[in-house]
């Protein structure tokens, strides 16, 4: 059974069986891909509750501010950065911009290669800067991009959607949902190229993962 989640206002702790809304059915697995995805970590419902909640976490944070350059990571960041930043407009007075980085350190398996590839990264400027991830794991991705792009602006945060817990010395600004150490995929994550277009956050069966 999901665990009802009724409090989006900060960071999301969520267990092992995952979370759903109250007023959503108890979440099942599409029949497709029954053999790969375990279950359903963080329905579509509470990404939207959250996502909403950032917005108004990241905007109450640049209040003073006229202009926001979000940069985006590709490419598992994009279905995240494209509702966070339309909430953010919707919502707040700041006007954002949008560019993307990317930058890709796991190939086709589960575990961080420690090598990760940057394309795009001289260019990035900007005043006030949001860079925006899909997923927190080892660190070693983003405090690459931190050490890089922060260098360049007056205001600089990060932001991302999940955390696994585990990264030490990275800091991060905003955090949707802080997630069991599980693989996971879909809302743009993905394993081995899968699952990027799934509406929620799953769990990748363990016996697909090649170690
Ligand atoms: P890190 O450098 O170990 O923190 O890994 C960061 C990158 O690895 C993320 O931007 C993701 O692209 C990928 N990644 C880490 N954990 C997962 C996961 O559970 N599912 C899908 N991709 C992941």
């Amino acid at each position: 059974m999901h665990t009802i989640v009724t409090n989006f206002s900060r960071k999301v702790i969520v267990p092992e069986e995952g979370i759903k809304l109250k007023n959503e059915p108890e979440p099942v697995v599409r029949k497709k891909y029954e053999q790969e995805i375990d279950r359903i970590l963080i329905t579509k419902g509470c990404l939207e509750a959250r996502i909403t909640a950032l917005a108004l976490e990241i905007s109450a944070t640049f209040k003073r501010i006229k202009e926001l350059d979000c940069y985006v990571i590709l490419k598992g960041g994009m279905f995240f950065a494209a509702d966070l930043i339309r909430a953010l407009d919707e919502q707040s007075d700041i006007r954002t911009k949008l560019d993307f980085i990317k930058c890709s350190s796991y190939g086709n398996s589960s575990k961080s290669s420690g090598k990760v590839d940057l394309y795009k990264i001289d260019e990035l400027q900007g005043e006030n800067v949001l860079l925006i991830e899909d997923i927190v794991d080892t660190g070693k991705t983003l405090k690459i991009l931190q050490e890089m792009i922060g260098k360049n602006a007056k205001r600089f945060k990060t932001c991302v959607l999940l955390d696994k817990g585990i990264a030490k010395d990275v800091q991060v600004d905003f955090v949707g949902f802080q997630i069991p150490r599980v693989f996971v995929g879909g809302y743009g994550l993905d394993y081995a190229g899968h699952y990027r277009g799934l509406p929620e956050i799953v769990v990748i069966r363990k016996e697909l993962l090649k170690k």
